[in-house]
């Protein structure tokens, strides 16, 4: 049986100060981390077996996974003590991985699409590998393909920074998508305890000896890796749960909400658990908030992601804003980012009354975790 292995080991440095108290892999996308809904989709392509290679704050994930016994699978870790690099984190789990074709998906990325359908690609196409793919307007921050379209077979891999655009205008390319289909020969192209990047080391290696091919994936699909594209990645999955209501089973809307008189909720709205909100709020679009969340009265929230557990005391502005778990606004306080710039606030953030966050349009504007905020930023 084809098995699964997502490398969720890296650091999330362009997340932080997200990142500095949850895993990028555990960073919630409409309420629930990105990879707990990887092994979701795994899961229902039948693929019950999955292999976390960890490393970065392994002991967070391990905790929240166990043994996969909640969400219905079997999974287990490889854990390297320092991070090995994508094809280095496979190569040590080689033993569980060596029988048979298995997928590897970064751990970073929101997708939802049949995996069986990749399969059946890959069994037409017979290579060592084969690539998830999509189109992407500007790929400077992607690995670029470079393919042959009769036949899907990547002529070139070109990691970042590698690709050269002609008269250095970027154009449209197949990039790749961080959702591979690899049988087990892949192995003998990664040295052993060592550092390895499957972008830069293996694939390139493949594609000059035709061995790798690609698949365009359908649907949705965001690297989370920054974070505009962490909110954009959250509402395009919000958008596609609400498009595709009758088929998944996921209500965007949480038990035991409690709503106090007029609220005015413009969609995409997503609500976890156990919400209150109090009267006179404007919520949406493109707002997600997690379990166990108080919004106090007149409170004003669009483009805006909230953590769980987090508190907005009354007469609160947000806007392009992230709000990780715990925080604490007091009466009046306003976040507002712009387009390339959000304000984050890392987790246990206090801000006190009244005080204006407000992003400038250069530069972003991020609170670190457990910081107190008494004075305005702009
Ligand atoms: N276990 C482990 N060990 N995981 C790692 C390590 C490591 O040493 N290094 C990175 N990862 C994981 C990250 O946690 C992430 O889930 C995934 O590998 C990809 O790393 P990123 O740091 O997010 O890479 P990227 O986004 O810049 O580029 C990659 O993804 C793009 C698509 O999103 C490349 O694969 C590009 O070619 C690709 O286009
Ligand atoms: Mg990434």
């Amino acid at each position: 049986m084809t098995k699964g292995i997502i490398v969720s080991g890296g650091w999330g440095t362009r997340l932080r100060p997200l990142t500095c108290t949850i895993p990028k892999s555990l960073i919630p996308v409409v309420n629930k981390p990105v990879i707990e809904r990887q092994i979701l989709l795994l899961k229902t392509a039948g693929i019950n077996e999955i292999i976390l290679a960890v490393s970065v704050m392994s002991n967070v994930l391990k905790n929240y996974f166990g043994k996969g016994e909640k969400l219905g699978v079997n999974i287990k870790y490889s854990d390297e003590k320092n991070p090995l690099g994508t094809a280095g984190a496979i190569k040590l789990a080689e033993d569980y991985l060596k029988d048979e074709n298995f997928f590897m998906l970064n751990g970073d990325i929101i997708i939802n699409f049949d995996f069986k359908e990749m399969i059946k690609a890959h069994e037409k196409h017979k290579g060592v590998g084969l690539i998830g793919s999509k189109i992407i307007t500007d790929p400077s921050r992607y690995g670029v393909l470079i393919v042959e379209k009769e036949t899907n077979k990547i002529l070139k891999f070109l990691e970042k920074e590698e690709y050269k655009p002609s008269e250095g205008k970027h154009i449209p390319m197949p990039i790749n998508a961080g959702v591979y289909l690899l049988e087990p020969e892949v192995f003998q192209y990664i040295k052993p305890q060592k550092k390895v990047s499957i972008e830069r080391n293996v694939f390139p290696h493949l594609a000059r000896e035709n061995k790798l091919y690609h698949y365009s994936i359908p649907g949705i699909w965001k690297d989370i890796g920054k974070p505009e594209e962490l909110l954009e990645g959250n509402v395009q999955l919000m958008n596609d749960i609400l498009k595709n209501q009758k088929s998944n089973n996921e209500n965007l809307i949480g038990g035991n909400l409690d709503v106090e008189g007029k609220v005015l909720l413009k969609p995409p709205v997503a609500i976890g658990e156990n919400v209150i909100i109090r009267k006179n709020c404007q919520i949406g679009p493109n707002v997600i908030i997690g379990d166990n969340v108080y919004i106090g009265a007149y409170t004003e929230i669009k483009d805006t992601l909230i953590y769980n557990e987090a508190y907005l005391s009354e007469n609160v502005k947000c806007e392009k804003a992230i709000i990780a778990d715990n925080c604490l606004l007091h009466d009046g306080v306003q976040l507002v980012g712009n387009n390339e710039n959000l304000v984050i606030l890392s987790s246990f953030v206090e801000v006190l009354d009244n005080v204006s966050l407000i992003a400038p349009p250069k530069s972003s504007l991020s609170v670190c975790h457990h910081d107190v905020v008494r004075l305005d930023v702009d």
